[in-house]
């Protein structure tokens, strides 16, 4: 397989080519937000190419801010179907890398995604050769997206050879709050070159090479990047998922194990290892603290290294599962700046109002977006073997208690003294609809794509 290199020298410093990369990668997106999410199917590539064209002047690039000049975002991604629907060349397909050509349905097993999880009850035609492109738009106000996506919608009609298939709805409310109640998006890694600051002043940024291809990575070497050169580079690899939350399920789960409200909001801080204000456990361990988790220079300015028996925050809650910062490499094995990625989750469907513990049949939850250089050793390696198993912490029979692939007979232990409480039965709350891996080129290679004669 061609799985090789760019033959392009790199210099060490150089600056990131942000003119080039598209904006959703790199930029926080604006808070609140409304979006939506399009796929289409190419059934005649020069359809297809048409597509791209009339896509990319609606594309942002990571230097352009959209706001508020054009009043929305857009990012365009392929699939591995796609590009191939595209007629890029099978020896530059190959060059792809192995997770992405066998697309995330292929990848179940691996993921977890099994049971009610499992790809052949994914919602259509997610999971399927179908799904060629995915757009995403995404503007602070109904309007203003109306507008834009109107704007894309436009870009495939009249175009016979092109077909929309699936749209998603989707939202973060003003206080960046999801269906659990909990605000996400606040642990995020920053990356060098991209102009954007840390939020947690002691994790140095990320080297480019982490998140956009073309660039040395956090092991001085230069990432696997698809050839040729001007369609690998300044790309991301970006991972989809539509993942349905039980939020009646996980109230009355936690109402169930819990003597008062106090301790209801206690056991889903542990869960989560924040407070759903997102002020983190390991800053305020006993109550929540609504004005920490506000506060961008405080709520993710924090490490477990003080608490390695997680006794203010489990190793188990969520969030120190899937970035366990400084509490796994003091003896240098494992290196967490290995394992991190860009996330970009947001709410579909309407949330379930608070106090609620019946279900009321709607479909909500999450949009998750990552975006990173390694698909294999970023998104697949924390969903695998920090989400979905616990020898890592030393607890082989615990998953993630909140997004963990649960069969509802696994435990969650909370340390404390003088006797641990271990939660017994946890079921599962979130439930896989579907997802995709796809890849974010740069503009460079967008135009490539659309002039592409094969
Ligand atoms: C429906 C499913 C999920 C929900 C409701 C959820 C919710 C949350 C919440 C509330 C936080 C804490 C807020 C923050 O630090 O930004 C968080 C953090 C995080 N989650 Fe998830 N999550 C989900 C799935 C996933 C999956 C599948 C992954 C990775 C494979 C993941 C990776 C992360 C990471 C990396 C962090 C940041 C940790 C940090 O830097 O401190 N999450 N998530």
């Amino acid at each position: 397989m061609g799985w090789g290199v760019s033959a392009v020298t790199i210099e060490e410093g150089i600056g990131l080519e942000l003119d080039d990369i598209q904006i959703g990668a790199l930029h926080e997106r604006p808070s609140p937000y409304v979006g939506t999410y399009l796929l289409l199917r190419i059934d005649d590539r020069t359809a297809g190419r048409a597509l791209v064209r009339r896509l990319l002047p609606l594309v942002d690039s990571g230097r352009t801010s959209s706001l508020p000049e054009h009043g929305a975002w857009i990012t365009v991604a392929f699939t591995y179907s796609g590009l191939k629907a595209l007629g890029v060349p099978q020896e530059s397909l190959d060059s792809f890398a192995p997770e992405f050509q066998q697309g995330m349905a292929a990848r179940a097993a691996e993921l977890g995604d099994v049971g009610e999880s499992d790809p052949r009850n994914w919602e259509e035609p997610l999971g399927t050769s179908d799904v060629h492109v995915a757009v995403a738009v995404l503007s602070p106000d109904a309007a203003r997206l109306e507008a834009v996506a109107e704007r894309a919608r436009h870009a495939h009609h009249e175009l016979a050879g092109v077909e929309l298939i699936w749209r998603q709805d989707c939202y973060q409310l003003p206080t960046g709050r999801t269906s659990f109640g909990f605000k996400d998006g606040i642990g995020q890694p920053a990356v060098e070159g991209s102009g954007r600051p840390s939020s947690h002043p002691s994790e140095e940024p990320l080297k480019a090479g982490e998140i956009v291809l073309g660039y040395p990575d956090e092991t001085g070497e230069l990432p696997p990047m698809p050839t040729p050169e001007v369609l690998g580079r300044n790309g991301t690899y970006v991972v989809f998922r539509k993942l349905h939350t039980r939020v009646a399920a996980y109230r009355q789960y936690l109402r169930a194990k819990a003597a008062s409200r106090e301790e209801e909001a206690l056991l889903g801080a542990k869960m989560v290892g924040r407070w759903q204000s997102g002020a983190p456990l390991a800053v305020s361990p006993d109550r929540d603290d609504p004005a920490l988790g506000a506060d961008p220079a405080r709520n993710n300015d924090f490490g477990f290294a003080d608490d390695p028996r997680g006794f203010k925050c489990p190793a188990g809650a969520h969030a120190r599962r899937a970035n366990p910062r400084d509490s796994l490499d003091q003896d240098g094995s494992v290196n967490v700046r290995l394992h991190r990625m860009i996330r970009r989750g947001t709410s579909y469907g309407p949330m379930l109002p608070d106090g609620v513990l019946e279900d009321d049949g709607a479909d909500r939850g999450i949009v998750f977006v990552f975006a990173g250089a390694h698909l294999r050793r970023q998104f697949e390696f924390v969903k695998t073997q920090w989400l979905n198993d616990g020898i890592f912490i030393g607890a082989p029979a615990e998953k993630d208690p909140l997004v963990g692939q649960s069969d509802g007979s696994g435990p969650f232990t909370i340390p404390r003294t003088p006797i641990r409480r271990r939660l017994p039965d946890v079921p599962p709350f979130v439930v896989t609809r579907g997802g995709e891996y796809c890849f974010a080129p740069s503009l460079s290679a967008l135009r490539w794509l659309a002039d592409l004669d094969t």
